[in-house]
């Protein structure tokens, strides 16, 4: 067979190899260390993972793009699966305030925070929300991140600022390397005519927004902001349960800062990943554990927002809750892009080990969004999504932290990143 790219002489090749759903407890740790490793690639596909020499039976041919990966380290390409990719703006206006100690949901309830960022998304173009959301991919892809999802949520109840989000991602998708998996998060806030009686938004969303953004096919994913002052519990669980009935797998922003009782509320619903969980009660976390809810955590969240809290990522591997980790990015909460700070982020608050940590943002992050089957492991037949670190070993990249390491950036088989040529 030719392989139309090969990365051989790996120092450290870690291919996550295993079953094709979240890992759960001490699999975590499990990350299919080979030394001196070889991977082949055929057209987007991977075809060979070994040891040593690639093997006789597969050639190169004269436009095989072959990789030296001598003291590098290879890793699956990263899974972002919890961002606020398309928006508009920035808010570093909030920073002042909140150094001088205002909290976010004082911002939000003070008609700032997300509304903000809802006034300047509707007021910009397709063309504008693109270019900056093109701008950050491009941003996250630099970091080794080769799937991203993307929620709307700053159009609340101007549902053509909704779509037009999703249109962008779904655009996006087509148009750049990294691959995007939209998120309809119209429940993203109650807004500011609704606040006095936000269940007739609620209904807005059911009867009209979910079948819309399934029948126009612009969201795989429905998402829930369930919090204090914003959607509760019951309100949470009607909108969830109505994307359901249109198709729209539900996921959560869940106890992130007050406990709602949303971890509970994900594992009732069947969520395929409840979101933050900082504020997460021991009932949840169990539940979670019983019904396989993948628990993704946002630890550049909980340091940015400052209130010394983190999730309890510790006793949620140890009680048998799968977890995946991502940056949250957004204008708010989570201002950043950068896939590897977030990782050294999840092992120094989270107390999680570097295995743990890569197992979290590969094979579980692809889990978080159904894509288990296609990436997340360095396997043959899976997607060759692959990254190449300028690293020794996949520990160096958790403590050498705040950097990058990418080298090479391997995208559905073909180089799409190399850094010494500046591509
Ligand atoms: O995940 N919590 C709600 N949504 C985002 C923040 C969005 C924003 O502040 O613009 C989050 O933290
Ligand atoms: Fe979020």
């Amino acid at each position: 067979m030719k392989a139309d790219l090969v990365i051989k002489n790996i120092k450290k090749l870690y291919t996550l190899k295993g079953p094709n759903r979240a890992r759960i407890k001490d699999e975590m740790k499990e990350v299919g260390l080979i030394e001196d490793g070889v991977i082949a690639v055929k057209d987007d596909s991977i075809i060979y993972v070994g040891q040593g020499e690639l093997p006789k039976d597969f050639e190169t041919h004269e436009n095989t793009v072959v990789i030296d990966a001598r003291d590098k380290t290879v890793i699956p390409g990263l899974v972002d699966s919890h961002t606020h990719l398309v928006h508009s703006g920035s808010r570093e206006n909030e920073l002042a305030m909140k150094l001088r100690g205002a909290k976010y949901l004082e911002i939000l309830a003070a008609g700032g925070g997300i509304h903000s960022t809802v006034e300047a998304t509707r007021n910009a173009t397709f063309s504008e929300l693109y270019n900056q959301a093109k701008k950050s991919l491009d941003i996250m892809l630099s970091y080794g991140v080769t799937t991203v999802e993307a929620k709307s949520g700053y159009g609340i109840d101007d549902f053509d600022t909704e779509l037009k989000q999703m249109e962008v991602a779904v655009k996006l998708n087509e148009d750049h390397p990294v691959d995007v998996v939209s998120t309809f998060l119209g429940a993203h806030a109650v807004p500011k005519r609704y606040k006095d009686n936000p269940d007739d938004f609620v209904r807005i969303l059911i009867d009209d927004m979910i079948p819309e953004v399934s029948r126009r096919k612009l969201a795989v994913f429905c998402d829930v902001f369930c919090e204090e002052g914003v959607f509760d519990i019951a309100q949470t669980r009607k909108i969830l349960e109505a994307g359901l009935q249109y198709g729209l797998i539900p996921k959560i922003h869940a106890d992130e800062i007050e406990p709602m009782g949303g971890a509970e509320l994900a594992a009732e619903i069947g969520c395929i990943s409840a979101d933050h969980l900082v504020a997460a009660s021991e009932r949840g976390i169990e539940m979670m554990a019983e019904k396989g809810v993948i628990a993704n955590l946002l630890p550049g969240t909980s340091f940015y927002l400052q209130s010394g809290k983190h999730a309890r990522a510790r006793k949620m591997i140890d009680s048998g809750v799968p977890v995946s980790i991502s940056t949250d990015y957004n204008p708010g909460s989570c201002p950043t892009e950068n896939m590897q700070l977030v990782m050294s982020f999840a092992s120094l608050l989270y107390k999680m080990t570097p295995e743990e940590v890569l197992t979290a943002s590969t094979i579980n992050g692809a889990a978080s969004l159904k894509l288990e089957n296609k990436i997340g492991s360095i396997e043959v037949g899976k997607k060759a999504d692959i990254l190449v670190l300028d690293s020794p070993n996949f520990d160096y990249v958790i403590y050498h932290f705040g950097i990058n390491h990418t080298l090479y950036v391997i995208k559905n088989g073909k180089l799409v990143l190399d850094r010494q040529k500046g591509f």
